[in-house]
């Protein structure tokens, strides 16, 4: 038997105001989101904001349906959103905020194991990583340079 060890690279910031004007300005989006939340199940809210390499910026909000399955998450309408609007360009970085309406969200606020699946399919379709911040209640940030960080030994198109 082996024993092999992974390292993951994140980064902190104690406050949104440790961050570049453009960073903080896909995080504030992706607060300003949440109120776009349609989460009636869950009283969970997530927003986020997808800055790309043309500087435009792409929102989204996780959207529920009383079919429970059919609930798509917020980074997902984020990215999605990007996708579709800016087809072909680069996506950068991805701002991803929630909150709980009935108890406080502590760090780490983190996508869901489907939600890293997508984003390691985008950075591998423009083979350039997207920077993934986190924010929850508190001021503290947390930046990871790529999915792939969020997502070790991910299933994507090169086993097909
Ligand atoms: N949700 C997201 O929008 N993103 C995630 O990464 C995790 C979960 C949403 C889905 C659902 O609307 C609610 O949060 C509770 O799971």
């Amino acid at each position: 038997m082996i024993k092999h060890t992974l390292n993951i690279e994140y980064f902190t910031f104690k406050s949104i105001d440790d961050l570049d004007e453009k960073d903080q300005e896909i995080i504030k989006l992706a607060v300003e989101q949440l109120q776009h939340s349609y989460s009636p199940y869950s009283e969970f809210q997530v927003g986020a904001a997808a800055r790309l390499s043309n500087d435009k910026i792409a929102l989204g909000s996780n959207q529920e349906n009383a079919s429970y399955p059919l609930c798509i998450c917020g980074e997902r309408v984020a990215l999605f959103s990007a996708s579709s609007q800016w087809p072909g360009v680069s996506i950068d970085s991805l701002a991803i905020t929630a909150k709980n309406l009935n108890k406080p969200v502590t760090l780490p606020v983190s996508p869901c194991g489907a939600c890293r699946q997508v984003i390691q399919e985008y950075e591998n379709r423009q083979d350039t990583p997207i920077r993934i911040l986190l924010k929850a209640d508190k001021d503290e940030i947390l930046m990871f340079k790529s999915a792939k960080d969020l997502l070790p030994f991910g299933f994507d198109q090169s086993f097909l």
